[in-house]
């Protein structure tokens, strides 16, 4: 039998034989296209090659491309399980011409492809065409043979295909394979077309004509070809099934699920099973690309798909959860063609774990409350949407889950009833919020989140990609169009909005009309706000957008993100668990981090935080990310963050490796933090982490500021560079420049004692102006002397040496100091009982200007506004010691 896989490869080698480039899948949520919720064919990724805006080095390309068809305009997710041939996740097989060949060579390919390679029976083949393409009905008939009559004209939109209400589009030929009359179903365009012994398996579209706005259409000159092959289908054609879910690949998923449920794969439980193996491929590959179950936008799509499975599951009778356990048949049938699922693998298991763990809580709950409002109405009743509202509310219940609970008991759900119920909360939530007045907190937000959604990120995995432009905001309301300061919210963006710490992202905005520069991005209401200034033309309301994240800032702000996580479990670590999180700013050129500490790190603390951060990050592991209750976070040892509001689940950001006695479940992880930014991707990338300053923010509460990457090294080069001056200056190498400075100090102290003592003699011997000679009064020896050339500093030195050189008296020193005045005044020891030097001090400094002073009675000293009246200060002193009995 010929495995999907080798379906699958024999399609790529065809047309890589015929000269096509192989290319591979692009993302399921599609980088280029912001009206798409997931890529849901193969010409996504192709969409600007065929209108000719871009080009690349191959015009004939070949693909297997994942598709998603769940949320959004193409939504098969109700029908997965019950039919042969619906799913949400699929493989399309695609040729591909850009301006290259046309319809001879598309069909040729296409007939030979079938009849030789895959060796279908000519005979059970027959084709549709546009009713007025006589071109591609002659070439069928030339090339295949075909009798008119299995050459069927369609008239309607069936066989023209367009991409969307604009842009490329054109007829198209569909191959059909006939299953035999033992299969009841007519040929396409006959009343018994629905039944299923007719089933398209390709579907060749030639891209001629360009749609525009105006409903006109025009031929493009560039013609090309776009063609789609559901894999699943081919597959059971080859593998002589009818049903998708009966192909090999398909098969062993539905076999895996009931083992891990224990059941009959074909019993009753079939549809539970074929629902479990068509949502496994799904998730799994959505969550391998980073999306993450989420209550909005493409997280919710997923939570959806996940939630509907594990129902299924809960309905075989499993006790425990399933789904994860399902993972490595996945990875094993399809890991080698797509690399991500088995780098994954991991991170799968875990979210689909988590996710399971969780929703068993309420679903128990949640399936009761479902039989008794039942049991309440007549069996023709629909169930209210108030109903329905407290099963998705409270109990997790995406309506569609609520729905297909229904179906099998034949019956509905009031979605009117379930929209106004889910209207009337928003309301209350609108009417509970205030605003604070700043620009990004106004009432007008909660109108576009109203009126158009919430902004779904895209920034995790991204920094480029396609966004609708839903609302324009300048001076506060809402406009149409815009060229000056302006803030743009769009249905979708890889910009990140301030949060945690970490800044906004900056970059570019393009349209068809205009450019605008993103300064900054905020986040209110669950839309992002990019303040932006129109540089060239003007940007309009509902235009597409090309959005660009500054690379360079962003890569800068995320690896000073991931290095405070770093350090914050580094200074854990190093001064213990006490250590708790007060704020934090991940800037471009910087990163704080401010966290409870009562005494300033000694500097070989801080040299080991510096140390265990670097240590990591040559670690060079690689960070993970996953959803979950902020308990379960909690429970594994994440750390919260302070002042984030965590709602019922958590992102939660796990980096480095330890020895097994650090967190996570294995205990191998160093830093689990509860976290909604952005990060690098492996460690390394943070390049280096040197801290800058220590320093005290408020009481209790320590700041560390810190560098990384470039800015880290050169911020080392520079203080370098500095060394290098002060060595050069020194003419010593940097290696003995602190024993050079310390010498310095050294021999400069003791050259300005040396200074002092010079000066002070100096002064003594001939700087005096006045030199008052030593006089007898009342038996007191007195002397006094004006002195210029010293400071007041220098006067008890040069006391205590006029007291040394005299047995018994009293001594005064001014000393001019440069428009002010210094006094002191000594008394030798023996006549301290008579007069004292405070006395003399305070009789001398009024004559000076000055007032006040004081000291001991052998010492004291005072200051004056100007030495000018010298001579009358010391005829005041002497008029103490003439006063003394
Ligand atoms: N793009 C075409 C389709 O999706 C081939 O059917």
């Amino acid at each position: 039998m010929t495995s999907l896989a080798d379906i699958r490869s024999t399609f790529l080698n065809y047309f890589e034989k015929q000269g096509h480039a192989v290319v591979p899948s692009s993302p399921l949520v599609p980088r280029n296209d912001p009206t798409l919720m997931f890529t849901n064919s193969g010409m996504v990724q192709f969409k600007n090659l065929f209108t000719g805006v871009e080009t690349r080095d191959y015009v004939r390309a070949t693909s297997s491309q994942k598709c998603v068809r769940a949320g959004g305009k193409h939504n098969d997710l109700e029908n997965v399980g019950y039919t042969a041939r619906h799913h949400t996740f699929f493989e399309m097989l695609g040729n591909f011409s850009f301006g290259d060949y046309f319809k001879a060579e598309a069909i040729a390919f296409a007939w030979e492809l079938l009849t030789k390679d895959f060796g279908i029976d000519k005979d059970r083949l027959l084709v549709t065409v546009y009713h007025t393409d006589d071109e591609a009905a002659d070439i069928w008939k030339k090339v295949a043979g075909l009798s008119d009559d299995k050459i069927i004209r369609i008239p309607t939109d069936d066989n023209f295909w367009r991409m969307g209400p604009t842009g490329p589009c054109g007829p198209c030929t569909e191959i059909f394979y006939d299953h035999g009359d033992h299969i009841w179903g007519g040929p396409p365009g006959s009343p018994e077309e629905d039944g299923d012994r007719f089933i398209e398996i390709w579907n060749i579209v030639f891209m001629q004509n360009e749609q525009f706005d105006d409903g006109s259409m025009k031929p493009l000159e560039m013609q090309s070809i776009d063609t789609g092959m559901g894999l699943e289908r081919i597959g059971a054609l080859l593998q002589g099934k009818h049903d998708n879910y009966d192909t090999d690949l398909m098969r062993a998923l539905i076999e895996a699920s009931a083992q891990a449920t224990s059941s009959d794969p074909d019993g009753e439980g079939n549809t539970h099973h074929r629902v479990i193996a068509d949502h496994l491929r799904s998730t799994s590959f959505l969550i391998a690309e980073g999306v993450l179950p989420s209550n909005e936008g493409r997280g919710y799509v997923l939570r959806r798909i996940m939630r509907r499975a594990m129902r299924h599951a809960h309905l075989l009778g499993a006790k425990d959860p399933v789904m994860h356990r399902l993972v490595p048949a996945l990875v094993s049938k399809m890991g080698a063609a797509y690399p991500e699922l088995g780098q994954g693998q991991r991170l799968i298991e875990e979210t689909l774990l988590n996710e399971e763990v969780r929703f068993k809580h309420t679903l128990d709950r949640g399936l009761k409350l479902l039989d008794d409002e039942l049991a309440a109405l007549s069996p023709d009743q629909a169930l209210p949407g108030e109903a329905a509202f407290k099963l998705y509310d409270t109990f997790g219940f995406p309506l569609d889950l609520t729905q297909d609970a229904l179906r099998e008991k034949g019956r509905a759900v009031d979605t009117e009833g379930f929209d106004a119920a889910m209207a009337a909360q928003k309301a209350k939530a609108r009417a509970a919020w205030s605003g604070t007045g700043e620009a990004a907190d106004s009432a007008v937000w909660f109108d576009i989140a109203d009126a158009s959604g919430t902004t779904d990120f895209l920034g995790y995995d991204t920094l480029r990609a396609e966004g609708q432009i839903t609302a324009l905001v300048a001076d506060g309301g809402q406009v149409e169009q815009a060229d000056g300061t302006v803030q743009i919210v769009l249905n979708q963006t890889p910009f990140y909005a301030e949060a945690g710490g970490q800044v906004g992202d900056a970059g570019v905005l393009v349209t068809e009309t205009g450019k605008a520069e993103i300064t900054d991005t905020k986040k209110a209401a669950g839309v992002h706000i990019h303040f932006a200034k129109v540089t060239e033309g003007k940007i309009s309301k509902g235009q597409g957008a090309e959005l660009r994240v500054d690379p360079a800032r962003r890569a800068a702000v995320q690896a000073n993100h991931s290095a405070t996580h770093l350090l914050n479990e580094a200074l854990r670590e190093v001064l213990g668990d006490h250590i708790a999180q007060r704020g934090s700013l991940n800037a471009p050129d910087r990163l704080r981090f401010d966290f409870s500490h009562t005494k300033a790190l000694s500097a070989d603390e801080l040299a080991q935080v510096e140390r265990d951060v670097n240590a990591l990050i040559r670690q060079n592991s690689k960070v993970q990310t996953r959803i979950m209750t902020p308990d379960d976070a909690r429970a594994m040892g994440a750390q919260a963050l302070f002042g984030e509001k965590y709602g019922d689940e958590v992102r939660v950001v796990s980096m480095g490796r330890q020895d097994g006695s650090g967190k996570g479940t294995d205990g191998d992880t160093y830093s689990l933090e509860l976290c909604g930014g952005t990060h690098v991707s492996q460690l390394g990338e943070i390049g280096a982490f040197v801290t800058v300053g220590d320093s005290a923010s408020s009481a209790g509460v320590r700041r560390i500021e810190a560098l990384t990457g470039q800015a880290a090294l050169d911020y080392l080069r520079a203080q370098d560079a500095r060394l290098g001056q002060v060595a050069a200056a020194m003419k010593a190498p940097a290696s003995e420049v602190a024993d050079r400075v310390k010498a310095l100090m050294d021999e400069r102290k003791a050259l300005s004692n040396e200074v002092a003592q010079l000066r002070r003699e100096l002064a003594m011997g001939g700087g005096a102006q006045t030199a008052a000679p030593s006089e007898v009064i009342n038996g007191v020896a007195f002397q006094a002397q004006v002195l210029t050339g010293v400071t007041g500093k220098d006067l008890p030195a040069l006391i205590d040496e006029m007291k040394a050189n005299m047995d018994s008296g009293a001594v005064l020193l001014i000393a001019d100091t440069g428009g002010k005045a210094a006094v002191a005044v000594g008394v030798t020891a023996d006549l301290t009982d008579r007069v004292s030097a405070v006395d003399i001090l305070r009789a001398v400094t009024p004559e000076l200007g000055g007032k006040g002073g004081g000291g001991r009675p052998d010492m004291a000293q005072g200051g004056g506004a100007s030495a000018d009246n010298a001579d009358a200060a010391i005829a005041a002193a002497k008029a103490v010691l003439e006063g003394l009995k």
